[in-house]
């Protein structure tokens, strides 16, 4: 990237859009209803509209070191509360990736400063789930199943608002776990059965 050419690239674009649907500006500044929120990693590799091939309005995002949802975290809990109250979204999507660097720095011992407390969320989600991954002796694999877990207990995050439970209660929000593979490029769908992690927890987190 050239970042010198950004306002050229920008006039192409608007003129490729244009050129398409010449009221494509006039129609997106009438408002949104994007389907989906996506919450994903701040990754420069990790595009949300572009790897899941959505265009300007399609999708909500909110982009963190390693997709987080944190309770306490002001910005990502107003992006779900705006994205599910307001825009009623029918979707939430958390989406991580293999090889975060997030989720690595979360792996090893050194101390980053003020990323500390960031990443000791995700340390957290490695002791919830020690006994698994403490199994897995290729540390590859390890890193990569981290990932997935770490986008599990996010969504589970995701849950526990009162936001979220009373969408799901009152109309059709469904909440997926994505992983993107960067090696491949492909976006995975961890398939997370919800109900069955939920099962003996959800009473210590409903919300009513
Ligand atoms: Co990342």
């Amino acid at each position: 990237m050239n970042f010198i050419n950004v306002f050229e690239n920008n006039k192409k674009w608007v003129a490729d859009k244009l050129d398409k649907d010449e009221n494509y500006f006039s129609n997106l500044s009438k408002g949104q209803n994007p389907e989906l929120l996506y919450i994903g990693c701040s990754d420069s590799r990790v595009t949300a509209e572009d790897l899941m091939g959505v265009q300007p309005g399609d999708a909500f995002v909110h982009r963190n070191i390693a997709n987080m949802v944190i309770n306490i975290d002001l910005n990502t809990m107003s992006v779900v509360e705006y994205a599910v109250k307001h825009l009623e979204v029918k979707h939430v999507v958390v989406c991580g990736h293999y090889y975060c660097g997030g989720v690595k720095a979360a792996m090893q011992s050194a101390d980053l400063g003020v990323l500390n407390p960031w990443l000791r969320n995700i340390r957290d989600v490695y002791r919830l789930h020690q006994d698994e991954l403490d199994t897995i002796t290729d540390e590859e694999s390890r890193y990569k199943r981290l990932v997935e877990l770490n986008v599990q207990e996010q969504c589970v995050n995701v849950i526990k608002t009162a936001v979220v439970q009373k969408a799901i209660r009152e109309r059709d929000l469904t909440i997926h776990g994505w992983v993107f593979d960067i090696h491949t490029g492909k976006l995975i769908d961890l398939n997370i059965d919800f109900k069955e992690i939920l099962k003996d927890i959800m009473k210590i987190y409903t919300l009513k």
